[in-house]
């Protein structure tokens, strides 16, 4: 069709506004307290990808494993579980208790960096050895009562190990990949491989999800021109440390005062992870993590970042805590109370 002929109302396919924006998979902060806190507050994420459980070989899977995904637990963001294990069995068994709770689709993780998993080959592990993922999918997939996605990285040590599994990929029917890309010996750091992306985006015949490094609406204009054939763009860390992100992505408006919205959200998950964890020291725990991201790109964030890190009780975290976000209103204020959120030189 002509762009004359095209009919005025149709949507420009390179708006990305029918774009899906995922909450990706972040062990230890994207549980279900935060999902629905992040929803209620800030908005913008159309799904998520729950952080993986570990599958187990016994017949009896402990119902702590299960918590995260409860539909109870659930009913403000859709959320997709990950699993991640090597053993068809196991995957199988705990998928058909995921498929019990209404599951209709589950995610294998192929991509988990850390040494203690990929030394065990799961996870990023798994990616030197494409005859394995072979046989994995080969035995679960004609027996998985539900449909199956993948996330991975590019290989465990070289970025060409993704291109011994891409044929077999391309084989099984798979929902979705996404493709976070860099190497597991990576980790978090160094650059992602955009080139990589694209050789891979051109040969996968599976809807493709790209993850990595997004912080900001400009980053996903760039990579959508990039990477025209992408409609789903999943966000990690970058929403932890301005979780007005996805929303500004979607071009939502904040409705209300910035600062306070973060406060209230902030406030909400120390009072909901109070409920839920046994004793001040491991809800101190928990909320210094998130500290290590809420302060990126904040003017005096490392100095806040360390009072915050050293303090041992939560009468000092709520002191410290206090005087941030009374210096963030006063200076949200001083500029006629429109600080954008997170990523500039202004806290948050
Ligand atoms: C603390 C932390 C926990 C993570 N947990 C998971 C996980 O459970 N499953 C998974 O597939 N990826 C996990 N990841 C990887 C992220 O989902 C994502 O791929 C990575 O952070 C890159 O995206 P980003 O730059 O948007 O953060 C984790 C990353 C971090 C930093």
């Amino acid at each position: 069709m002509s762009p004359q002929t095209r009919k005025p109302s149709a949507p420009d396919p390179r708006s990305g506004a029918d774009d899906a924006l995922i909450l990706a998979p972040l062990r230890g902060y994207s549980g279900h307290l935060f999902r629905r806190l992040f929803m209620r507050h800030f908005g913008g994420f159309d799904r998520a990808l729950a952080p993986f459980i570990p599958t187990v070989g016994s017949r009896r899977i402990p119902a702590r494993l299960l918590v995260d995904l409860r539909p109870e637990n659930n009913r403000h963001l859709p959320v997709e579980p990950q699993l991640l294990g090597t053993d068809p069995d196991d995957f199988l068994r705990m998928a058909a208790s995921l498929a019990d709770l209404g599951y209709t689709r589950v995610n294998w993780n192929l991509g988990c960096p850390f040494p203690m998993v990929a030394k065990k080959g799961r996870g990023s592990g798994m990616l030197p050895h494409p005859d394995r993922i072979e046989a994995f999918l080969a035995s679960v997939l004609p027996r998985l009562p539900m449909g199956l996605s993948i996330k991975l990285r590019l290989g465990r040590r070289e970025p060409s190990e993704i291109g011994h599994l891409i044929p077999i990929l391309n084989r099984y029917p798979l929902r979705e990949i996404t493709l976070h890309p860099r190497t597991g010996v990576q980790m978090y750091a160094g650059t992602t491989d955009l080139n990589a992306f694209g050789t891979c985006l051109a040969a996968i015949t599976h809807p493709v999800t790209y993850n990595g490094d997004i912080t900001t609406p400009e980053d996903v204009k760039r990579l959508r021109v990039r990477f025209p054939a992408v409609r789903s763009w999943m966000i990690g860390r970058g929403a932890l440390a301005d979780p007005f992100l996805p929303a500004r992505i979607k071009g939502q408006p904040i409705s209300g005062d910035p600062v306070a919205v973060l406060r209230t959200f902030h406030d909400d998950l120390l009072a909901a992870y109070g409920r839920e964890l046994s004793g001040p020291g491991h809800l101190l725990d928990r909320m210094k993590a998130y500290w290590t991201y809420f302060l990126t790109g904040v003017a005096n964030g490392r100095k806040v970042a360390k009072q915050i890190h050293r303090c041992r009780s939560l009468d000092r975290y709520h002191r410290i805590t206090d005087a941030f976000f009374d210096a963030a209103a006063a200076v949200n204020h001083g500029a006629g109370g429109n600080v954008p959120a997170a990523g500039g030189a202004e806290p948050f």
